[in-house]
């Protein structure tokens, strides 16, 4: 699960999906990473570590870092929240086969529609609830085609 900072959209991914993995005792290897590194070592923005405790997910065991080229070698797939995450991912990427990796992650829901997962980050509270609706049933849909 790939965003800008990885404190705001792809932790609460991670989260939701890790969660989802564990309830329904899937085996799956889930993290999440920043395109830009500036958040390196934080723990999630409290505004997602909030939204996602009140649906019973704790995401506090994580900490931000930046994605790195051997994360494409060694993921399946690498969903990024919007389409500048996107554009940045597939610099990363050494082959083909890598490139495909990379899924806009509301196409898993709305094919080919290209829609972002707003960043939150200069808004209220209103954003992160709706980024968490959104990443809820993306991650119902990874879940059902891919697990
Ligand atoms: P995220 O939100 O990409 O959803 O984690 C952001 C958080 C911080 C920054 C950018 C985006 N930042 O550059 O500080």
């Amino acid at each position: 699960m790939v965003c800008l900072g990885n404190i705001c959209r792809s932790p609460l991914a991670h989260g939701i999906l890790q969660h989802k993995v564990d309830q329904l005792g899937l085996n799956a290897q889930i993290d999440s990473a920043g395109t830009n590194g500036f958040h390196n070592g934080e723990l999630p923005d409290s505004r997602s570590m909030e939204i996602a405790l009140t649906k019973g997910i704790d995401i506090s065991y994580q900490r931000s870092r930046q994605i790195k080229r051997s994360d494409l070698a060694n993921y399946d797939l690498i969903y990024v929240m919007d389409s500048s995450n996107y554009n940045n991912v597939l610099r990363l990427a050494n082959s083909e086969q890598e490139k495909n990796k990379i899924i806009m992650i509301m196409n898993e829901l709305e094919p080919g529609r290209n829609i972002n997962v707003p960043d939150p980050y200069y808004g209220g509270e209103e954003g992160f609830k709706n980024v968490y609706e959104m990443l809820d049933k993306a991650t119902d849909k990874i879940i059902e085609k891919y697990l």
